[in-house]
């Protein structure tokens, strides 16, 4: 964005009230609407960058004891969020938990069986970890589940 208003300096000897006037609204008014801007660039704009990969190549997330159907639990699959679903068809699914919006943890919520999240109100399918509703603008990661002499077992898929 260029304003000639902004690249013409006064002639040295001083400006008038009118002049300093006429150059310091539009560069001081452009500035502000650039920093206006940015942060609902940010907003709009989803993430681009690949989530990070995890060096884990799969997890012990726990009992079938303490994952009824209709119900969720986050857990680290390495050093990225991750979440496992048991659907109230008795299926397991699991996710990485990294919203593909812009990055926020999401979790499963029983009461709308859906996965949410909390920092717009992004929603998946917890079946297929499809984006269903609100900003994400794509599914989340799937994870391969396998249950093992009731051990549930987290892996890239
Ligand atoms: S980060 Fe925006 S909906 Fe999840």
């Amino acid at each position: 964005m260029t304003d000639e208003h902004c690249e013409k300096p006064c002639a040295k000897g001083g400006c008038s009230r009118a002049e300093f006037l006429r150059t310091a609204v539009p560069c001081v008014g452009g500035a502000w609407a650039l920093m206006a801007a940015y942060p609902i660039y940010s907003y709009l704009t989803p993430n681009s960058s690949d989530e990070p990969e995890s060096k884990v190549s799969s997890v012990t997330v726990g009992s079938t004891k303490d994952l009824p159907p209709g119900s969720g639990k986050n857990f680290k699959f390495g050093s990225t969020p991750a979440l496992i679903v048991h659907t109230k068809d008795g299926t397991y699914h699991a996710f990485s938990a990294v919203c593909t919006h812009l990055g926020c943890t999401v979790q499963f919520r029983p009461d709308k069986d859906q996965i949410w999240c909390a920092c717009h109100g992004g929603c998946y399918d917890p079946s297929s970890g499809k984006n269903i509703a609100g900003p994400p603008p794509k599914p989340l990661t799937a994870l391969k589940v396998d249950v093992v002499d009731d051990k549930i077992i987290v892996s890239k898929a």
